[in-house]
């Protein structure tokens, strides 16, 4: 997507540092770490990063912006994947980052709720709910430095989907800066409001395209008495699944968590961080971290609900943590895969859902196109299975690094994204479950979605921000 901003006026940008004062803008020469990717494929540019405290800053900013058609690219933790917070070909837009509005502006134990600010940290939420013997169960890989403000931003999903929802279906209420610079604020902790069209779902999931989340309300929910984690070895993932149907008949609704990982990618995890071990005796095909939360007994009734899967044939191995520091080095298992797959030299990180009953079909779709491509390839298929949601990460062939595979075949990671996408429409999946567009998938956007879909989200665009402020070159560009 090309963008024809030019570079703002020294008085404009005089003008926005002055709304903030000193320690409150940076110059981009000295913004490094806004303009890092975390899987290294983009660097980002801006002529001027701003960081606001207050949610009439942001409005002041954002109204001296569309005055002067000046791009806005909001900063969150900077931990997206779809470089929806980078932009790498257009250095005349500032960054707005959030992180100085961090605060908790309240916790409302009555209404089981809590206000916070979108620089939030993800974990310090987790922190101040568990001070009130609540949790708030959005929860992912990142969570020490994502913020709330991107989780609301791209909708994000993680790893207690099945149980909980994403970012969406936790939320009460949002606050905004839209693109004129007016204040959207509904931050009342109401469950019903069918008061017209639903702002809140509108701006969660937008990516910044049709205004700055400033603070948002969100749901906590009582700890679980008791919870219970296992790693399941098993020989496929239409295994996993059948694994799944008989433990939710057991254990119904209580089961909060359920990952699929490859024996490819555990024991890539295991070799590039030794301290962790793969808790079975042998190896599988296949594995599932599976964690149950609910009354006191749900340790005893997931152990029991396993014991009779073994007996039926629909589990090959299971261990079962016997204490926080066994569940966490289970956990440790799943959290450092992405980390592995980036040490392994990954090259293409898919993040595709497709309905339930056809994820086996997908994954095995999927491994014969990557392998017609180039079959010394090795993929390390993992993610939310209960959701659907997989992650295809492809590493260069054994010995062969990311760069010497790009130079004996060219387009090689175009190929592969395209296979990936071609499977993700024949089972009526998602090109972005969880991750978002971004400025990565806006071309595959334009070519997977239904016409009608996307001028209806031009239109919307159009109708918020008719100067293409927001976000400029994220998700979809304003059109009348
Ligand atoms: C995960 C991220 C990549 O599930 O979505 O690890
Ligand atoms: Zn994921």
């Amino acid at each position: 997507m090309t963008m024809d901003f030019t570079r703002p006026d020294a008085a404009v940008l005089d003008e926005l540092k002055s709304v903030l004062g000193p320690g409150g803008w940076k110059e981009s020469a000295d913004g490094a770490r806004y303009f890092e990717d975390p899987r290294g494929r983009f660097e980002g540019k801006a002529c001027l990063i701003l960081l606001p405290e207050s949610t009439r800053q942001v409005s002041e900013i954002v109204k001296i912006c569309n005055a002067a058609r000046v791009g806005i690219i909001p900063f969150s933790g900077g931990t997206g994947v779809v470089a929806g917070q980078l932009s790498p070909d257009n250095e005349n837009a500032i960054i707005l980052s959030l992180e100085r509005m961090n605060k908790v502006r309240d916790v409302l134990i009555e209404d089981s709720a809590i206000v916070v600010e979108a620089g939030c940290i993800l974990e310090t939420i987790h922190a101040v709910a568990a001070e009130h013997d609540l949790t708030f169960p959005l929860s992912m890989a990142s969570k020490g430095s994502c913020c709330i403000g991107g989780n609301m931003a791209t909708n994000a999903g993680g790893i207690q989907v099945i149980r909980h929802g994403n970012a969406r279906d936790l939320c009460l209420g949002i606050e905004a800066v839209l693109p004129d610079g007016s204040i959207h604020s509904e931050l009342s902790p109401l469950w019903k409001n069918n008061t017209g069209y639903d702002l809140r779902h509108l701006l969660i999931g937008s990516e910044g395209t049709l205004g700055i989340i400033t603070a948002a309300t969100l749901i906590l929910k009582p700890v679980d008495p008791e919870t219970s984690t296992a790693f399941c070895g098993l020989p496929s993932p239409g295994a996993a699944l059948a694994f799944y149907r008989a433990l939710r008949k057991a254990l119904g609704e209580s089961i909060s968590a359920l990952e699929l990982m490859s024996g490819f990618g555990v024991d890539l995890v295991v070799s590039h961080f030794p301290d962790l071990a793969n808790p079975l005796e042998h190896s599988h095909d296949w594995y599932l971290l599976v964690e149950a939360g609910g009354s006191v007994g749900i340790h005893a009734a997931l152990e029991a609900a396993l014991n009779d899967c073994f007996e039926a044939g629909l589990l090959s191995d299971a261990v079962i943590a016997q204490s926080e520091s066994q569940r966490q080095s289970l956990w440790d298992l799943r959290e450092y895969t992405p980390d592995a797959n980036r040490a392994g030299g990954a090259f293409c990180n898919s993040d595709t859902s497709v309905p339930i009953s056809k994820i086996d079909m997908f994954i095995c779709e999927t491994v014969k196109r990557i392998a017609e491509i180039e079959p010394r390839l090795r993929i390390n298929s993992y993610g939310h299975i209960g959701d659907g949601n997989i992650h295809h990460n492809v590493l260069p062939p054994e010995g062969m690094s990311k760069a010497d595979l790009v130079k004996t075949h060219p387009g090689i990671i175009d190929e592969v994204r395209a296979a990936i996408n071609v499977a993700t429409r024949m089972f009526d999946g998602s090109i972005s479950a969880e991750h978002g567009i971004g400025r990565l998938k806006t071309a595959d956007l334009e070519t997977f979605a239904p016409a009608e879909k996307l001028r209806t989200l031009r239109r919307i665009k159009h109708a918020l921000d008719p100067n293409n402020i927001m976000n400029p070159g994220a998700l979809v560009e304003s059109r009348g």
